[in-house]
């Protein structure tokens, strides 16, 4: 895979962004305890950092009591309906996620792919209604083992980010983050190399530039994602279209996800 150079400049326009993905995990009254532990780790000097907290749906109130109305770290939900309001048993709607307060939504999980079946197309629907709200998307991509072993590595990332991201504007791709989580990295331990993980943002930033236009590519911020724990966080953060992190395990205690923050800062 071609590398590309990034300057500097263009790196540093674009603010870092550290988002917990607490998944099926932590529930109200532990959430409290996590953030009471969190306030005491993260300073000021945090604050060129943006920190995102995307807890289970049933948690998102604990964490908002306790953020009392702070900015200093937004509140994402881990997924969100098409639809707007009905007989849609067990989802959530884009409003409801508004009247919470929340800022972001995780979409397109590679575990919502693999469980629920999730395709590019479905994932697009979710995206524009997120939007249409106001709501920041984190979508997530990434290939499987088998595909990266199987040479399909660029085919896959670039039909889940053309796919993905069909009918969207410039201006609102721009203000997208996007996750890279290479499937075989999340929850496993295996970290894709600094210079792998670079390579396929690179990639990605270059499908963006080719379908949306280099403002919107410069402009749009990307994670990296799978086993990022604060042992590698600062080498991951430190290539230069790698601009924050979706961090699973290593965001269920507040002492490590601080960690993190710390090495993007
Ligand atoms: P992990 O999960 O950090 O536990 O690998 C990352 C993710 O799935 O978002």
């Amino acid at each position: 895979m071609a590398r590309h150079n990034k300057t500097i400049l263009i790196t540093m326009s674009r603010t870092p962004i550290i988002a917990a993905n607490w998944k099926m995990n932590i529930g109200p009254a532990e959430a409290k305890e996590f953030l009471a532990a969190f306030k005491n780790e993260i300073t000021c000097e945090c604050k060129a950092v943006d920190k995102v907290i995307v807890p289970p749906f049933i948690t998102i109130p604990a964490v908002m009591e306790v953020l009392n109305g702070c900015t200093c770290v937004g509140v994402g939900a881990q997924d969100v309906s098409d639809r707007d309001n009905g007989a849609f048993t067990g989802e959530i709607s884009t409003t409801m996620l508004n009247e919470l307060g929340c800022k972001y939504v995780v979409l397109g999980h590679s575990e919502r792919r693999q469980y629920h079946g999730e395709t590019n197309a479905y994932i697009n629907k979710k995206i524009k209604k997120a939007l249409a709200a106001g709501i920041i998307p984190i979508y997530c991509i990434g290939e499987t083992l088998e595909q990266r072993e199987g040479g399909q590595l660029e085919t896959v990332l670039k039909s889940q980010v053309v796919e993905g991201l069909e009918g969207l504007t410039a201006e609102e791709v721009a203000g997208l983050v996007i996750a890279y989580e290479p499937v075989w990295a999340i929850g496993t331990g295996k970290t894709a190399s600094a210079a792998d993980a670079q390579d396929a943002h690179a990639f990605i930033r270059g499908v963006i530039a080719a379908t949306f236009g280099q403002d919107a590519a410069d402009k749009v911020r990307l994670q990296y994602g799978g086993s990022v724990k604060p042992g590698n966080a600062a080498e991951l953060m430190s290539q230069p279209d790698i601009d924050g992190a979706l961090v699973g395990g290593a965001a269920l205690k507040a002492d490590s996800f601080a960690a993190i923050i710390k090495a993007a800062v």
